[in-house]
């Protein structure tokens, strides 16, 4: 480790919260689908900052859009009315089919309002005094309080109790044991498409109708965290898109502004009348700049194709790892995810090969232990995911 880096890490103990486990790389730069180091060794980003710069780092067009309107415009509280938030808020509504838009700065925030507009609709709406929601083992949804209590992940909530009352967690695609969970008490169930934190695994078309089934029949909301499979990274702008499903709440945000903070909330119009004037708030929420960046993000993703090519990279990227997998079936237990959300489950902890990987130039991510986790911008090229598999069968074959 040579001295500069030392030192950052030092300084970096002594001033910031020790709350991240980081990598040890100190980013200067980036560019595309490039991240440099300070003496610009150039790494493939196969991470896009977890899910984040889906269309690729250092834009122009997002820089321009950004310092136009920050020359324009920065900043006015949610109290005045901007046609930059509005304008969002009806191209999200269009893409998605859902009624309403909430906007505010992160996913756990969004997850917070849905599950507030969940509780306040059953309340004011439905005279029920329902307010549980029902959530699934390993599950992701954040880091506040409610959303540690949400989180289907033990590890998330360790010495942060009491948590917030009104969280239920079910096994894994078991229908059973999600209806016996349901009671005059829930008010929703909340689900990802792919679980993204819970090692990248895709719940089943089956299940998932399962879900919406029995949210029908016991006439409570639908809920899906959509935070990292939103935004085209799956292959569909939203993962729900896949399996045709109807929620009532989706949350996002991530790639939402392509790495500056956003999160929304979208709700079908019958969902979103649970809220009033005053029932819920965020001073940033929705600022001009933010809003139409993200206009702008949804315009690269449409004009460029993005949505489309993530699905096309997806499958033949799973294909030619799968192929990995079979000359060496004693390294790859599992290869699996939808468009560029890709989990490459080894047989042993991943993390010698990630290193490996990383000398390599190659930032990748590792989740449960044993999974590869790429989430590269939706712009990558073949070339350097080709590139990358290469590495894999070196690094594989070597450790
Ligand atoms: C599915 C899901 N939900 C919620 C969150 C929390 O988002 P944030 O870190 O922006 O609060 C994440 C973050 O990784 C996530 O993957």
């Amino acid at each position: 480790m040579d001295a500069r880096f030392s030192t950052l890490k030092a300084r970096e103990q002594a001033a910031v919260c020790r709350t991240y486990g980081r990598y040890p790389l100190e980013i200067a730069s980036a560019k595309d689908c490039r991240l440099y180091d300070f003496e610009g060794k150039a790494y493939v980003d196969l991470l896009a900052g977890v899910a984040v710069v889906n269309c690729g780092h250092a834009r122009e067009d997002l820089a321009q859009a950004a310092y136009d309107q920050m020359l324009r415009l920065v900043h006015t509280s949610n109290l005045c009315y901007t046609q930059e938030q509005v304008r969002l808020a009806e191209v999200l509504t269009r893409l998605s089919g859902l009624g309403k838009a909430f906007f505010c700065n992160s996913g756990a925030e969004a997850n917070e309002a849905a599950v507030k507009l969940a509780r306040r609709y059953m309340r004011t709406v439905k005279s029920r005094d329902a307010y549980e929601i029902i959530t699934l083992e390993g599950s992701f949804h954040g880091r506040t309080l409610g959303m540690i209590a949400a989180t289907g992940q033990g590890k998330v909530k360790e010495h942060f109790q009491p948590l917030p009352e009104g969280f239920v967690t079910v096994p894994w695609e078991d229908l059973t044991a999600m209806e016996a969970a349901i009671s005059e008490r829930t008010a929703g169930i909340m689900v990802e498409v792919v679980q993204g934190e819970g090692g990248v695994r895709p719940a089943t078309r089956e299940y998932l109708h399962g879900v919406q089934a029995l949210c029908r029949k016991h006439d409570i909301l639908f809920l899906i965290d959509e935070i990292q499979t939103g935004l085209g990274r799956t292959g569909r702008l939203f993962g729900f898109q896949h399996h045709d499903l109807q929620p009532d709440l989706v949350t996002m945000a991530k790639g939402l502004a392509n790495g500056l903070p956003m999160g929304a909330l979208l709700a079908t119009d019958e969902a979103a009348s649970g809220f009033a004037p005053g029932s819920h708030a965020t001073t940033f929420g929705g600022g001009p700049v933010v809003s139409v960046v993200a206009l702008k993000v949804l315009e690269i993703l449409e004009k460029e194709r993005l949505v489309e090519r993530s699905a096309k990279l997806g499958e033949r990227f799973k294909a030619r790892f799968l192929e990995i997998r079979d000359r060496l079936p004693d390294k790859i237990a599992q290869v699996r995810g939808l468009g560029l959300m890709l989990g490459i489950e080894l047989t042993a902890p991943a993390g010698p090969v990630w290193t490996k990987l990383l000398e390599a130039g190659f930032l990748c991510n590792v989740t449960q232990d044993k999974v590869l986790r790429l989430l590269p911008p939706l712009t990558i090229t073949e070339a350097d995911l080709e590139a990358f598999a290469k590495a894999l069968e070196e690094a594989l074959t070597d450790v």
